[in-house]
């Protein structure tokens, strides 16, 4: 109704969707070896961190009332088996203690589980001798950096592999080793998608031969097939599910949301930052209102959290 438009604190007070800060996830990347942040080239305003810096980020972030991390760690060495995600010293285990003794239990601290960034061939998981990703061995591995990940205080662990039964085998080895109470939040429809473009750049991986992920990833053509992966990982355990890309699968969004009543998220991932990023650079878009208006959006959809690159930028709106 036009008459309910008239004035700002009209337009407020018949808002349906509200989003703040706490409504808000920010991805961050802890690059092993780093004196000092370095800035990510295809990610304007975002940093590879050093430990000392990453501890400052998250002061600020919690300062501004964001309810949780994200975080990738970055390893100085890669392997084919990915073996700086499990151990004790790598770069996110490290990280996360460090996270935990500095803020305790005042922001969600979450760890992205997948071994891409540790391994030499860019690929999520073990490689058999066809050159797939072998799924069953895969399991074994994500198991050992569950419990590396819980031990080192993650409050939620999110596997992103995209391997069959890799929720079932994550909840069976968090239980084992004794952590109850570590959740599992499932990249449950993640799609192959474009738009991780400039992740790889932030997190220096680069796939073996230019290889994709098209056979463990999502189709992008399909919908029905996303519903399916979450209904599969809540029956495997899962407590929160995910749909990643955030801004092209709002569709999967709407229907995930009809179909579940457990929390759910969503991921606005490096690409579609880097596009706002680049349109406003060029004076083509106003880049902070665009921001607002895209996480609003996927909210509005139907996700409960958000995890966003603009986090910091949004929060400091309010
Ligand atoms: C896998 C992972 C990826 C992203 C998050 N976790 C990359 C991939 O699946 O290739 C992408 C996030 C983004 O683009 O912002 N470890």
């Amino acid at each position: 109704m036009r008459r309910l438009r008239t004035t700002a604190a009209m337009r407020r007070l018949v808002s349906d969707t509200t989003l703040l800060p706490t409504d808000l996830v920010a991805p961050l990347f802890v690059r092993e070896g780093l004196s000092e942040p370095k800035p990510v080239l295809s990610m304007p305003g975002v940093m590879q961190h050093s430990r000392s810096s990453l501890l400052a980020e998250v002061k600020s972030l919690v300062d501004l009332g964001i309810s949780g991390i994200m975080l990738f760690g970055i390893p100085e060495t890669k392997d084919a088996t990915g073996s700086q995600a499990y151990d004790r010293d790598g770069v996110t285990q490290v990280a996360l203690r460090e996270i935990r003794e500095a803020f305790g239990d005042e922001l969600v601290v979450m760890s992205d589980l997948c071994v891409d960034e540790f391994t030499d061939h860019g690929h999520c998981g073990i490689i058999n001798d066809e050159g797939h990703v072998d799924n069953d061995a895969t399991l074994d591995l994500y198991a050992e950096v569950a419990i590396a990940q819980a031990e080192a205080g993650a409050h939620v662990v999110a596997p992103s592999g995209m391997m069959d039964g890799q929720v079932f085998a994550i909840r069976e080895a968090l239980d084992e080793a004794q952590f109850p109470d570590t959740s599992i939040l499932a990249y449950s429809a993640k799609y192959a998608s474009g738009f991780y473009g400039p992740f790889r750049d932030a997190v220096e991986v680069e796939i073996a031969g230019g290889g994709d992920r098209k056979q463990y990833q999502q189709d992008w053509r399909n919908s029905r097939d996303g519903l399916e992966e979450i209904r599969l990982d809540l029956s495997e355990g899962a407590d929160m599910v995910m749909v990643k890309p955030a801004m092209a699968y709002l569709d999967v969004l709407i229907q995930a949301r009809a179909e579940v009543d457990v929390p759910l998220a969503a991921y606005h991932v490096s690409g579609e930052y880097s596009m706002i990023k680049a349109a406003a650079s060029n004076g083509w878009i106003d880049g902070d209102a665009v921001a607002l208006e895209s996480l609003t959006a996927i909210k509005r959809a139907g996700a409960d959290f958000i995890l966003t690159y603009f986090a910091r930028e949004v929060a400091e709106q309010f």
